[in-house]
């Protein structure tokens, strides 16, 4: 079975607020991008990688691939406007003969090779999908644009979910085929149909949102 890595590192990076893109920040005495990018090189789940880097920087994204002796990088495209366009972008790449597609944020650096390895294995029993989520642990409200709580949503049964996301890559192909959006590839898988199921996610595997989880996210490594 062959899996292809996508890690979309295409997003501006609004919200940290740099004058570049959020995949080149600096994290420790490297970028952010070079963390998840050498762990899935380096994962033994992992057979080839696309990178899918922030328009117009396609060249310091091979260039840090080179500089890390990622191997596995067999192209480095150009993102799109929404996260689901990068998805697209990235997975044109990959061969028709590829099995499993495995979609990665470059916001989450931490990326721990057992996570691959648990959503790996549901493909192999039948899923269409598999994503890392842990039980939403905090109280939920519902509120309104005046700040003011209209309800508290029951946590029985959600999930917050993160990457690493696995799917058979057909399957994927079929949920980016038309001009969908969605927060997550999950979220383009299940409105074509698929079936997805929910393993268990690592609380390290956190996303770079803003500045905080930058530092919190650097004393991890
Ligand atoms: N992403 C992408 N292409 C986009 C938007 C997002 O490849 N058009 C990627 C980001 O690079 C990131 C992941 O999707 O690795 C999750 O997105 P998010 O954390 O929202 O990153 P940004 O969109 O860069 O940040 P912001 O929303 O603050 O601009
Ligand atoms: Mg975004």
């Amino acid at each position: 079975m062959s899996v292809w890595a996508i890690l979309v590192a295409a997003g501006r990076g609004e919200r940290l607020g740099l004058d570049h893109p959020k995949a080149f920040a600096k994290l420790n005495d490297q970028v952010l991008l070079a963390e998840p990018l050498r762990r899935l090189d380096e994962s033994d789940w992992i057979d080839a990688i696309v990178l899918v880097a922030p328009p117009g920087w396609e060249e310091p994204a091979i260039l840090l691939a080179e500089e890390l002796g990622c191997g596995k990088v067999s192209a480095c495209v150009a993102g799109g406007e929404r996260r689901s366009d990068s998805v697209r972008a990235g997975l044109a790449e990959v061969p028709p003969d590829a099995v499993v597609a495995l979609v990665h944020d470059a916001a989450r650096p931490f990326l721990p090779e057992d996570v691959i390895e648990r959503v790996l294995a549901p493909l192999s029993d039948g899923w269409d999908g598999a994503v890392p989520g842990l039980p939403v642990s905090d109280t939920l409200k519902k509120v309104g644009a005046d700040g003011a709580v209209e309800g508290t949503v029951s946590r029985d049964g959600l999930w917050a979910v993160q990457t690493p996301q696995a799917f058979v890559a057909d399957v994927l192909r079929r949920a980016v085929a038309s001009d969908a959006d969605a927060t997550d590839c999950a979220g383009l898988v299940e409105a074509s149909g698929g079936r997805v199921k929910v393993v268990e996610g690592d609380a390290r595997l956190l996303k770079v949102t803003t500045a905080d989880d930058l530092a919190k996210i650097a004393s991890l490594l």
